[in-house]
């Protein structure tokens, strides 16, 4: 199914019928609104107004569409700012951040709490029945523009209380964080100060202590507004939107607040977000890599236990990038379609119209600015609709056979201690991703302490902090484990585990790391035995007292194997990537296709998706049925067939 985002606010009141008929007649079902309409909902403090949104509610549900209503929390307006200067959030650098865009408020402070509370009871209250109302979407895009962290005294104080609760008493605190270290010591809760404008380093442990608490906050600050959607708006269901690639804090933890997750898809935007080399960029420029849209449909499948939706899909250039090129002909078509492939309920596009005024003048809409003609993305849209008329209802997606173990606090971890520049959990996550996509295979995410069975592989790409539920979870695992770098390397104190890294995986891997390296751009080490190709950005010097499959140039071991479980002890280049991804599918006895850069494969029940990213065309398997699509899948052009 399809939906649109729709700004009723944006537009004068005579055209929303008219929208709402041509969103209905091209195939549009869904369509959300409200999530920044604070300023129109109260004028001022308990000045409310929802007449306008009452007709715009009713005029959409009229035309037989089904509404996703926004909590306007993501912008709070002047008259509260003015109110409460205490809700504003501040930067690394102390300075405050100020009123005039979105997202002006920190999730420490208790009046910013109370005061979305009471928003969310009155929309939700006024809406909460409505007959066109489906679901809810809790504020929007958590975390994005650099909002999970903030660096200002509402926010000293609220991490101090959950140091407090969290480790009773300041002795422990400073034993566990190792304060002794350049005197850091602490005498009592009231001491502690943001690890910030620090001369040089802060103390790890206090600045991943700091991110989770960030992070602890958001998914209470979700669930604060999920309670009271459920009280007054039984039936419906709740989503939020997340932002890809932003993972300051950990997006399960809110999935567990909710009914569905959902997703902002800008493949193209992610281009320039992502660490790929100019190349890479130059070449996806106007289609985007073939795994970055993949990657996060596979991320938030499982944040939502099964269910998820993409909330906003590119529809054209965006504005917020780097540069913003125009979309090939066909991705938007071909966008929708993978997301569908990959389980997606509901491709929602952002936005109806686009916008003639305000920030987002260059991000373009389905219909031209300010315009009721269809733009490029629009009429792809469009076609989209009448092929998925066609096709019918798709079937459940099924478990995959390879499933990727997604960790957000170890990417907070190498993020706060690289240790080599380069060090990048996402990238590294993103690579493994992408070289076992290339050989056709689906993929599921797990959260760390997931369920792990009946996965014929199980990739854990690092994963620093092992916890027992993750431990657990490893040891159940019923098919083959592979454990990349700096895995175990660090207890849940940021301390180098007792006996050595791997920590509480030793006993699984058969190793001990001693030795750590990080290699700047030009150097690596060759890899040799049953894989070959070299170590990159990161190698380890382990002692093995378990099989070992491939090794450095000295001898030491780069893959050991102990039974069902594989530990690799680099930064694998592309051909050591490949290699192993090669390795390992044969061991699991993984039927696999091998594909070119730009095309991927994936399976939802019974229907296989072939996407191609372009520039060549490629071939379909022989012997198949076509649902969609010809046999030479043409660049930016897409087909189905039956298994
Ligand atoms: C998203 C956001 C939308 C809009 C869009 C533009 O991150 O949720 O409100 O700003 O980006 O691409």
């Amino acid at each position: 199914m399809l939906g649109v985002c729709y700004y009723p606010e944006h537009w004068p009141e005579e055209r929303w019928a008219k929208d709402a008929r041509r969103m209905r007649d091209m195939g549009i079902s869904h369509v959300r609104i409200g999530e920044f309409a604070w300023s129109r909902l109260e004028l001022e403090r308990d000045c409310f107004d929802f007449a306008w949104l009452d007709r715009a509610m009713d005029t959409l549900a009229n035309a037989g569409l089904k509404i996703v209503l926004g909590t306007p929390t993501a912008t709070p307006p002047k008259w509260l700012v003015d109110a409460h200067p205490d809700i504003l959030p501040y930067d690394e650098h102390g300075q405050v951040r100020g009123f005039g865009s979105r997202r002006h408020s920190t999730f420490s402070s208790r009046t910013w709490w109370r005061e979305s509370a009471r928003i969310v009871e009155k929309v939700s209250q006024r809406y909460g029945h409505h007959p066109g109302l489906v679901g809810w979407q809790t504020d929007n895009e958590y975390g994005c523009h650099d909002t999970t962290m903030s660096w200002g005294e509402e926010d000293r104080k609220a991490f101090a209380e959950w140091l407090r609760r969290r480790y009773q008493g300041i002795d422990q605190l400073n034993a566990a964080w190792g304060n002794v270290f350049w005197s850091m010591e602490l005498r009592s809760f009231e001491d502690v100060a943001l690890s910030c404008r620090t001369v040089t380093e802060p103390n790890p442990a206090a600045r991943h202590d700091f991110w989770r608490f960030h992070s602890d906050q958001i998914a209470d600050f979700d669930r604060m507004q999920c309670d009271i959607l459920r009280k007054n708006s039984p039936g419906r269901w709740i989503t939020h939107n997340f932002m890809g690639f932003i993972s300051d804090f950990d997006h399960f933890k809110v999935g567990d607040n909710l009914d569905l997750a959902s997703w902002d898809s800008y493949p193209i935007g992610f281009v320039e977000k992502f660490p790929f080399s100019e190349v890479e960029r130059n070449r996806w420029a106007e289609t985007s890599h073939p795994d970055i849209a993949a990657y996060h449909h596979d991320l938030y499948r499982s944040v939502g236990r099964g269910r998820f939706w993409v909330m906003e899909q590119q529809p054209g250039p965006v504005n917020w990038a780097k540069w913003n090129p125009v979309p090939k002909p066909g991705m938007v078509r071909l966008w929708t379609w993978e997301a569908l492939a990959h389980g997606a309920e509901v491709v929602s596009y952002f936005r109806w119209r686009q916008a003639d005024f305000a920030q987002e003048q260059h991000h373009a809409g389905l219909n031209l600015p300010g315009s009721d003609e269809l733009s490029v993305g629009g009429r792809e849209a469009a076609e989209t609709a009448r092929e998925l008329a066609d096709v019918g209802t798709l079937p459940d997606s099924r478990k995959a056979p390879v499933a990727l173990v997604f960790d957000y606090p170890t990417h907070w971890a190498t993020s706060i201690q690289p240790q080599g520049a380069d060090f990048r959990y996402e990238e590294l996550s993103f690579r493994w991703y992408e070289a076992i996509r290339r050989l056709g295979l689906d993929v599921d995410f797990v959260r760390p302490g997931g369920n792990l069975r009946g996965y014929k592989l199980v990739l854990v790409p690092c994963m620093m902090q092992v916890d027992e539920a993750s431990l657990r979870a490893l040891q159940d695992a019923d098919g083959l484990v592979m454990l990349g770098p700096r895995s175990g390397s660090r207890d849940r104190h940021f301390r180098i585990p007792s006996g050595l890294p791997p920590g509480p995986l030793s006993a699984l891997t058969g190793t001990r790391v001693t030795q750590v390296a990080s290699l700047r751009p030009g150097l690596q080490d060759k890899v040799t035995g049953a894989l070959s190709g070299a170590a990159i950005r990161w190698r380890e010097y382990v002692e093995a007292a378990t099989e070992m499959l491939a090794h450095f140039d000295n001898g030491d071991p780069a893959l050991t194997r102990k039974e069902n479980v594989f530990s690799l002890h680099c930064w694998p280049d592309e051909t050591l990537l490949a290699d192993m991804m090669d390795m390992l599918v044969q061991e699991a006895k993984l039927e696999t296709v091998s594909l070119p850069a730009h095309v991927r494969l994936r399976r939802r029940g019974d229907l296989i998706f072939a996407f191609n990213y372009g520039p060549d065309s490629w071939s379909v398997p022989e012997g198949i049925r076509l649902i969609l699509g010809s046999s030479e899948v043409a660049a930016q052009d897409l087909a189905i067939w039956r298994a």
